[in-house]
């Protein structure tokens, strides 16, 4: 069995932590700025040829989830029977970004019905919360980090439910057969790859919060260093427990009560997360969101995630406009960036869990909407003024704009399997370390700060505000993109809200630019959010700064650390992996 090797991250570990601003001092409104995640490799060395297979692929994080995935791909295994392996391994070896303790959003396409769907496995907002969760006695909003370490933050994780149910469907193999990859190692003890080392040593300080934390990540007080063996029986024993006794052990039990332990008794900072509140747990299956571009329909992961419609508004704004001059063009950065604006403008004041706000998904991508709003990119400037339109509602409802704050963790697993299915799946802790509380051998998410921290903005309320029940507004932009009624591309990636300009970009670049996905993968980033100009520090992005500020733009040099899995579908499977990060594809 010929099996291709891709891009493993090369060159040393970024010496500074991206998030150099001290975030306590900085006060609420500049998160959306952060990025705690460190890039493998700032010089993004190690960019070949894309990965070429013709039956099967896999695209992930780290190379040990990747050969999990694969062992299972080539014995005749499902996507949904990879996407079990794959996670559970990840859960191990790059704890800080993903896991038991987390949520996700699949796309997936059933290659036996031709369909497309989505599952929603996102954390859910305990019952006893309340819009003032994150809010101190005078109702102004709490630090970041006050808010983020503690139990306060944790939400009812989704992504064991999620594993679970998509196994149930659509695998073939044995559920206990594939998490025993993941207890084999954890008993075993793996290798500290250099970017879970780096992440440690930076955050050592909020990893001593929790004494069980600490114990794991810095034993006897010192971060665990790049090539320490990590041995971690209590996951190895989680694992057990789940491979006997199936994913409701996770939901009732003893795990369960440990995690309820867990966090309500975070010491400082408890929260409020109760066993009624894993005992009612849903995943929730929601048909995909798409949006037309070109010749393609772009589908991704419709509310509480504004992900594909943010992606497919800013592509579906661009749809009038010749991007064919490239990535280093001026006009063309202009376009995109101010698309980019005009669609989070949109995001912040309209979307949420629709579950308990009413969003206007078909508003939002209606193309008559979507021509209205590309028609303002037809000057020659940065816009001025940014603000949200007014797609069509099928309620009478108004919201005040939220303010939510992400931070990196996350990572984004891309399948495809011989049988044709499809699976997109980004998945989450939210912030690096999540809460950094541990419980049986993983971490426990922080995702209800995904929420807006202010409940209303003068009277008004904010849609994504914390409410019982709730799911956190997310980012993730699980995506496959379709033509002719087939899928073409996989994508996603992390980056908090930057993960909307990774992966728009980097189904630009496959679509427009004709670039290969590690190409595409590799391609410098220039995103826009709220304004600002963020060029990729020490890539070719950089040579934008004084054609965009000539065009009305503050720029800004910064880390940019994405971590795109990308597989293009066509006569052969071709995968590309970030060499931001530490991912590999395997195909065959
Ligand atoms: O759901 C979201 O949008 C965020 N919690 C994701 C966080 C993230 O991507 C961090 N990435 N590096």
């Amino acid at each position: 069995m010929a099996m291709c090797l891709a891009v493993m991250a090369q060159g040393a570990v970024a010496q500074q932590a991206a998030d150099a601003v001290d975030p306590e001092a900085a006060g609420v409104g500049v998160f959306e700025s952060l990025s705690p995640e460190v890039s493998a490799s700032l010089a993004l060395k190690g960019a070949g040829a894309p990965v070429e297979a013709s039956q099967w692929m896999v695209a992930a994080a780290n190379p040990h989830a990747v050969q999990a995935g694969a062992d299972v791909l080539a014995a005749g295994g499902t996507a949904a029977d990879a996407l079990v392996a794959v996670q559970v391994m990840l859960g191990l070896v790059e704890p800080q970004s993903s896991g038991l303790g987390g949520g996700a959003f699949l796309v997936w396409y059933d290659a036996e019905r031709g369909a497309l769907t989505t599952y929603d496995g996102r954390e859910t907002a305990p019952l006893a919360a309340t819009p003032r969760l994150f809010q101190d006695a005078t109702g102004a909003p709490l630090r970041f980090f006050d808010a983020v370490v503690g139990g306060r933050s944790v939400g009812t994780p989704g992504t064991p439910a999620l594993l679970a149910q998509v196994h149930e469907r659509y695998g073939r193999h044995a559920w206990a057969d594939l998490l025993e990859p993941a207890r084999k190692l954890a008993a075993a003890g793996f290798s500290v790859s250099p970017r879970l080392a780096q992440l440690v040593a930076n955050d050592a300080e909020r990893l001593a919060a929790s004494d069980i934390t600490a114990e794991y990540f810095l034993p006897a007080g010192v971060p665990v260093a790049a090539g320490d063996r990590l041995v971690n029986l209590p996951y190895a024993h989680t694992l057990e427990v789940l491979a006997q006794q199936g994913m409701g052990a996770f939901y009732a039990g003893d795990l369960a009560k440990s995690i309820v332990a867990t966090v309500q008794g975070a010491k400082d900072n408890p929260g409020v997360l109760s066993e009624v509140d894993l005992a009612i747990y849903r995943v929730k299956e929601r048909p995909a969101v798409c949006a037309a571009y070109r010749a393609h329909e772009v589908c991704g992961m419709g509310p509480p995630s504004s992900g594909a419609i943010a992606v497919g508004q800013t592509l579906g704004m661009l749809q009038g406009y010749d991007l064919s001059a490239g990535p280093s063009d001026v006009t063309v950065r202009r376009l995109i960036g101010d698309a980019a604006r005009l669609a989070f403008a949109d995001r912040g004041r309209f979307v949420a869990d629709s579950d308990f706000v009413p969003v206007p998904v078909e508003g939002m991508l209606e193309p008559s909407y979507l021509a209205q709003r590309g028609a303002l990119l037809a000057g020659d400037r940065a816009l001025e003024e940014v603000s949200a339109g007014s797609p069509a509602f099928d309620h009478a409802l108004n919201w005040a704009d939220g303010e939510a704050i992400e931070l990196p963790s996350t990572s984004h697993i891309s399948i495809v399997d011989s049988y044709g299915n499809v699976a997109s799946m980004t998945t989450t802790i939210e912030n690096g370390f999540g809460s950094r509380l541990m419980v049986g051998g993983f971490l426990l998410n922080n995702e209800l700060t995904d929420f807006s921290f202010r409940s209303h903005r003068e009277g008004v309320p904010i849609a994504n505000r914390v409410e019982p029940g709730k799911r956190p507004r997310s980012s993730m932009s699980p995506t496959i993109v379709m033509k002719d009624g087939a899928p073409v591309i996989v994508a996603g990636s992390p980056g908090g809200s930057r993960i909307i300009g990774y992966t728009t970009q980097a189904i630009i670049a496959m679509i427009d630019w004709g670039m290969d996905p590690q190409q595409a993968a590799t391609l410098p980033h220039a995103v826009n959010r709220f304004g600002t100009y963020d060029l990729e520090a020490g890539t070719s992005a950089e040579a934008l700064a004084d054609g965009l500020g000539a065009v009305g733009y503050e720029t800004n040099a910064r880390a940019l650390t994405s971590g795109l899995h990308l597989i293009a579908i066509g006569d052969r499977l071709r995968g590309g992996a970030d060499p931001r990060r530490e991912g590999i594809v395997l195909g065959e």
